[in-house]
């Protein structure tokens, strides 16, 4: 079964991808974790868990969201992290998780897909993220080979650079960087309720109309991204920039 967390749509993505190459489930994360609920899952085909890197790991919502739930039946378990560049040693960290919870280790495959971190760097235009998640199809046909074949995904060792990103800067990295305070609201607000909707840590609420933080954020960057008038920003960081969603690539 493919279980999955995305906040602007890459994951999403690669998990459909997945179900369809391996004839399997997909089942989406999201209300699980909003709502508090502990996953209570079985199935008979390898676990396979997808998500974003956030500093060189896993989102640290989404591994407590593995941490807490029941997989039963099958004891494999695969991770395919989407970046925008590098995992780091993520990896060892997913192995040690599946210690935890008395998986089977399968490995880590990344797949480099567009950056959708819109409060912190350059994202892509259309066409060139088009390019970049076409390419990505590569990895997701070898991660799915592996799964299918009941093989593990082939490893590198992460280097002393990777290792520290993991390790060190990952755990700076939510203390200093992922706060909500920098976002702030434009006269183009619609009062639609989308942000609302759509963040996974139930942060945001309107009051007349327009929309607060309420000081518990993951920097998902799916309300940024999502608000259809683009009335929101991070800062100055984002002004000027596109909003990024996952478009639509065929095979
Ligand atoms: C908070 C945050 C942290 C990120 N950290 C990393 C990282 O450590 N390495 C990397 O290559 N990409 C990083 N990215 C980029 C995302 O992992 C990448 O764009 C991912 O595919 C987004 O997936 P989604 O669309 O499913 O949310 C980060 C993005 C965000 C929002
Ligand atoms: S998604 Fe945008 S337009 Fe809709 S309520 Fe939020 S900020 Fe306003
Ligand atoms: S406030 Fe925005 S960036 Fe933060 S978790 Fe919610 S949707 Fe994601």
């Amino acid at each position: 079964m493919i279980v999955y967390f995305s906040g602007t749509g890459n994951s999403r993505y690669c998990a459909e991808f997945l179900a369809r190459h391996l004839e399997d489930q997909c089942i989406d994360a999201f209300h699980f974790i909003r709502d508090g609920i502990a996953a209570e899952f079985i199935s008979g085909k390898p676990w396979v868990f997808v998500s974003p890197t956030y500093a060189w790991q896993l989102p640290r919502i989404f591994a407590d969201f593995i941490r807490s739930g029941n997989f039963d039946g099958s004891d494999d378990a695969y991770f395919v992290m989407t970046c925008g560049s590098s995992i780091g040693g993520a990896g060892a960290y997913n192995k040690a998780l599946c210690e935890e919870k008395g998986l089977r280790y399968r490995g880590t495959m990344p797949v480099v897909m567009p950056e959708n971190y819109v409060a912190m760097f350059a994202v892509p235009q259309e066409e060139e993220a088009k390019r970049i998640v076409h390419a990505g199809q590569r990895a997701l046909k070898k991660a799915a080979r592996c799964i299918a074949g009941e093989e593990d995904i082939p490893t590198k060792a992460a280097g002393i650079g990777g290792k520290l990103m993991s390790g060190i800067v990952n755990g700076l990295f939510y203390p200093l960087f992922v706060k909500d305070k920098a976002f702030r609201v434009s006269d183009g607000c619609i009062s639609c309720g989308k942000c609302v909707e759509g963040c996974i840590m139930n942060n945001i609420h309107l009051v007349e109309g327009k929309p607060v933080w309420k000081g518990n954020c993951t920097h998902c960057m799916a309300c940024i991204c999502d608000c259809p008038t683009a009335a929101i920003e991070y800062g100055r960081a984002s002004v000027g920039k596109p909003r990024y969603h996952c478009p639509e690539v065929e095979e």
